[in-house]
């Protein structure tokens, strides 16, 4: 498995792929890497003759007091589980490589990045969909991979792709949880155990609102929003927000709307975890 660390050797690799016919399968991580980015890598191997995995902790998507010092890193580790599962190439540059200081381009989504985690950390899709659009250009990937716990990021992701006209699919990967329901999150690694164990009531109240919506439509939205907001907190989860949308358009449900993303943040202690469920309330 070849390993890269600058933007330079990645894009020739690309291209040398690219001009012999191979197809290129990209998944873009930060690392710390999870049996729900395994799942992901999984899925690449299948699709492409290229699975390139990139590893970058990206500056720009955190805020000024978020986490980006702390975020946990691994690289030995998350290399050879890489190659265990089948990745060509690992792409792992330090942020000086990757943003000039005096780098003043950027690319913004403005619609579906403004509610849940756009409205409470500015900058932060701004700085993911930089980052994604930059190795698209260097990993010239024909597939693209990402998770469907991080549903927002998702969907922004697929916008930019049809705005912008990048030539690659984007495919959404499940969602993979702990046997207890928790969803995996490189940011679990922060819990306490008794953190961890108060943190399984954010899938209980997930799974408590489908069937709930599916009965009860949009009008229940009020009740199950605030069923869900009481047992979380009497869990401990202080709640960053607890919301159903629209699932296409991120916008408040209508009549028209045939899916619901139903989504939150909460913080346990000192770390802030996000969830969400489709729930198709239109067949
Ligand atoms: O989901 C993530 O881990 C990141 O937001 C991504 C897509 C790798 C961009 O830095």
């Amino acid at each position: 498995m070849k390993i890269f660390r600058t933007p330079a050797e990645l894009q020739a690799y690309a291209l040398a792929n690219k001009r012999s016919g191979k197809t290129t399968a990209l998944v873009p991580t930060m690392g710390y890497l999870h049996a729900g980015h395994l799942s992901l890598i999984d899925i690449a191997r299948q699709k492409a003759d290229i699975v390139i995995v990139s590893i970058f902790v990206n500056p720009i998507q955190f805020g000024p007091t978020e986490d980006l010092d702390k975020y946990p890193r691994d690289f030995e580790r998350d290399s050879k589980l890489c190659e265990e599962h089948g990745a060509d190439a690992v792409f792992a540059p330090e942020p000086g490589v990757m943003y000039a200081p005096d780098a003043s381009t950027f690319v913004e989504e403005t619609r579906l990045s403004r509610p849940l985690c756009g409205a409470r950390r500015p900058g932060h899709f701004r700085g993911v969909t930089t980052v994604v659009a930059k190795l698209f250009n260097l990993a010239l990937p024909d597939y693209a991979v990402f998770g469907m716990k991080d549903a927002q990021q998702l969907l922004v992701i697929k916008r930019m792709v049809r705005d912008l006209n990048f030539p690659v699919e984007i495919i959404a990967a499940p969602l993979i949880r702990e046997h207890s329901g928790l969803a995996l999150s490189s940011r679990n690694a922060y819990l306490s155990e008794d953190e961890k164990e108060r943190a399984v009531v954010l899938s209980r109240v997930l799974d408590a609102a489908r069937p709930a919506l599916i009965e009860g439509g949009i009008e229940a939205i009020p009740a199950v929003l605030e069923a869900m907001r009481h047992e979380i907190e009497k869990a401990g989860g202080r709640i960053d927000y607890v919301e159903a949308l629209d699932a296409s358009t991120l916008e408040p449900p209508t009549e028209k709307s045939a899916d619901l993303l139903v989504a939150l943040a909460v913080y346990f202690g000192k770390t802030r975890l996000i969830d969400n469920t489709l729930v198709w309330v239109k067949r």
